[in-house]
């Protein structure tokens, strides 16, 4: 393999992170366009958030940074990601614990009926959340709680979200911001699919799969182990930079910190072949440390069932500069600082800033590729080239 000041000089595009942001554009500019790519990615893996591996003694595939469903309604990016593996038919539902009991998530009818102890129809269950929502007087206060509230009724807001939203963003939810939770849907129906997107599944050979199949090009060179910000003086001026890191570290801070919410992850095999009986399970009681469980083998039911099982318990907290950013935090003085920063990426010449940290927004799989093809275009039709 060519080292990597040798693989720069001869390259194009120096992308920065091999997320399904960098790996997308990697392999359009490879393939597509027919040019030399570097890719450095500081971990010791490609795949980004998304990557996979399987586990040596259990077998499993585990989805080292959580569980990642593949869902999107569009025919491109479907049509794209289906190059690179074909995908299973796991359709995605999620079990709410607390107390001794539980209840399936997002909210639908069973979920009403079993709040209420009753077994109402769905004219029946809607008059009832809305009995109980006149009884109060809301104010509207742009906080998440009274938004809740007014959306699905204080018994499933105390039950269901309460707790849980207060974990993942240890605040309460009366100093939230509604937008965090875009909306809250209840379903007056037994539909319990997560998502309502016309495909979904997972890849059937692993995600780790996909990405070597992305980065299979040979104008492709990826480098792991490599923080740009320890190579970026190798890179000459005439390269055009593709970067999906944080957008504030790319500007050394200058305009402040943005805020993320980070998840350490604790993995355990246990010797029983299920341990909950579907891939995630939330915990909205405060007195549970952790927000899910992840139980991985559940994503490919068309797999082997081994005896063993492979989880994983989610928890929830603040990042500081030397976590891994997770989910960005939308607070006004956030949204100013990024706009800062856009204005300073606006500015330099030859420098792209995407994926889910570039653009400090909270990005689906399907929504980084969509982006990045949307940047290839634009490198297309720019005087880049
Ligand atoms: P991503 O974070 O994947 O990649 C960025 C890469 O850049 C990383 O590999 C990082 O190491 C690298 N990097 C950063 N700084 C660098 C530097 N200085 N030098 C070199 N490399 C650097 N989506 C979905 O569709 N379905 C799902 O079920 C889920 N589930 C899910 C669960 C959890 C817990 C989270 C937090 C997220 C999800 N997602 C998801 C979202 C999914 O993870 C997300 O869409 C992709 O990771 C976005 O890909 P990016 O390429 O934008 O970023």
């Amino acid at each position: 393999m060519k080292s990597l000041e040798v693989s720069i000089a001869e390259s194009d595009f120096i992308v920065v992170g091999s997320g399904f942001y960098g790996l997308t554009l990697a392999e359009r500019i490879a393939t597509e366009l027919e040019l030399k790519v570097v890719v450095v990615e500081r971990r010791s893996h490609i795949g980004g958030n998304a990557f996979s591996y399987i586990d040596n003694d259990s077998g499993i595939e585990i989805h080292k940074y959580g569980s990642h469903l593949f869902h999107t309604s569009n025919e491109v990016i479907w049509k794209y990601i289906n190059q690179f593996s074909r995908f299973n038919s796991y359709r995605h539902f999620v079990i709410a614990k607390t107390g001794n009991e539980e209840f399936e998530m997002p909210i639908n009818l069973s979920t009403v009926n079993a709040i209420f102890g009753k077994n109402m129809s769905p004219d029946e269950a809607r008059q009832k959340i809305q009995e109980e929502i006149s009884k109060l007087k809301l104010e509207d206060t742009p906080d998440l709680e009274s938004f809740a509230i007014s959306q699905v009724g204080p018994q499933i807001y105390e039950r269901l979200i309460q707790g849980y939203t207060t974990k993942q963003w240890g605040k309460p939810p009366s100093d939230l911001p509604r937008e965090i939770f875009q909306r809250l849907p209840i379903r007056y129906n037994y539909n319990r699919d997560y998502f309502s997107d016309t495909h979904m599944g997972l890849p059937l050979d692993g995600y780790f799969k996909v990405f070597e199949r992305m980065v299979s090009n040979e104008n492709i060179q990826v480098f792991l182990d490599t923080d740009y910000f320890q190579i970026r003086d190798l890179i000459p001026t005439e390269k055009i930079v593709i970067y999906s890191g944080p957008i504030d570290k790319l500007f050394d801070y200058k305009h402040g910190v943005l805020e993320w919410r980070t998840l350490d992850f604790e993995f355990e095999n246990l010797q029983i072949s299920d341990f909950q009986g579907c891939a995630v399970v939330n915990y909205p009681d405060l007195e549970v440390p952790y927000t899910r469980i992840h139980e991985f083998k559940h994503l490919h039911p068309e797999r082997e069932n081994l005896g063993m099982t492979s989880i994983a318990r989610e928890f929830s907290r603040f990042a500081d500069k030397s976590d891994e950013p997770y989910y960005p935090i939308n607070t006004e003085r956030n949204s100013e600082i990024y706009a800062m920063y856009r204005a300073e990426v606006k500015s330099c010449e030859r420098l792209i800033v995407g994926g889910r940290l570039g653009s400090y927004k909270y990005l689906d799989m399907h929504m980084a590729i969509g982006m990045a093809l949307r940047d290839f275009d634009a490198i297309k039709e720019s005087n880049f080239l």
